[in-house]
């Protein structure tokens, strides 16, 4: 299973332009606005999951963090990433794993993820990764979550998704994680789309 996923994930960024993919912001304003809501120091330390080739990376060391991990399964959205920060690159530690398998080692204070739990549509693969979120936050750590919201698309990057509303995304995770923000972003896709999102910003217990 992680073998097909991988192979499809590093074929969309083998073969499409970063600034293409339905997903792709210019800026990623909500997770710097819901960081600076939590008001963290720069030496606080963050694990953006499934971040791809995302910016949010950029934009943090060049605020100065200086504890940032960028986890996906896909090696080559890593590559556009590490590419575009050149020397910074190696201010950022690099994981390629699928999140479902992956075994946590350490523990962060801040896990934030965009648009990767929704592809999860199977209990058991949410199920492992709660146990790889739980193993990698500590009491008092932030979680912040994007997924499609109930009026979202059914799917994306030709993949079905689980939609959520913030009580859903609250039923996921109250094991140990208390809902402590949520709100709605309407997305605009680089082809003038519109897409709900979901945000939610959980505090672990
Ligand atoms: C819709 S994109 C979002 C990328 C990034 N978070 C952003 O906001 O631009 C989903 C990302 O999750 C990665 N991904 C999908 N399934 C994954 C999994 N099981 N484990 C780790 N990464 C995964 C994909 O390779 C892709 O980079």
């Amino acid at each position: 299973m992680t073998d097909a996923k991988r192979e499809h994930w590093d074929e969309v960024y083998r073969t499409k332009a970063p600034d293409s993919v339905s997903w792709y912001q210019p800026a990623p304003e909500p997770s710097l606005r819901a960081l600076d809501e939590l008001r963290l120091p720069v030496t606080a330390s963050l694990i953006d999951v499934g971040g791809g080739a995302s910016s949010l990376v950029d934009r943090l060391v060049e605020r100065g963090w200086s504890d940032l991990t960028v986890l996906d399964i896909a090696a080559p959205a890593l590559d556009v990433a590490k590419a575009r920060l050149g020397d910074e690159t190696a201010r950022v530690a690099w994981v390629v794993d699928d999140v479902a398998a992956w075994r946590p080692e350490r523990q962060y204070d801040v896990w934030h993820d965009r648009a990767v739990f929704h592809f999860l549509t199977e209990p058991e693969q949410r199920l492992a990764y709660r146990c790889a979120l739980e193993t990698a936050t500590a009491p008092g750590s932030a979680v912040i979550i994007a997924t499609f919201a109930p009026d979202g698309p059914e799917r994306c990057s030709g993949l079905p998704v689980q939609r959520y509303d913030a009580a859903a995304l609250a039923r996921e995770f109250s094991s140990a994680f208390t809902l402590q923000r949520d709100w709605r972003e309407e997305h605009t896709t680089p082809s003038g789309g519109r897409q709900s999102f979901q945000w939610c910003v959980f505090r672990r217990r």
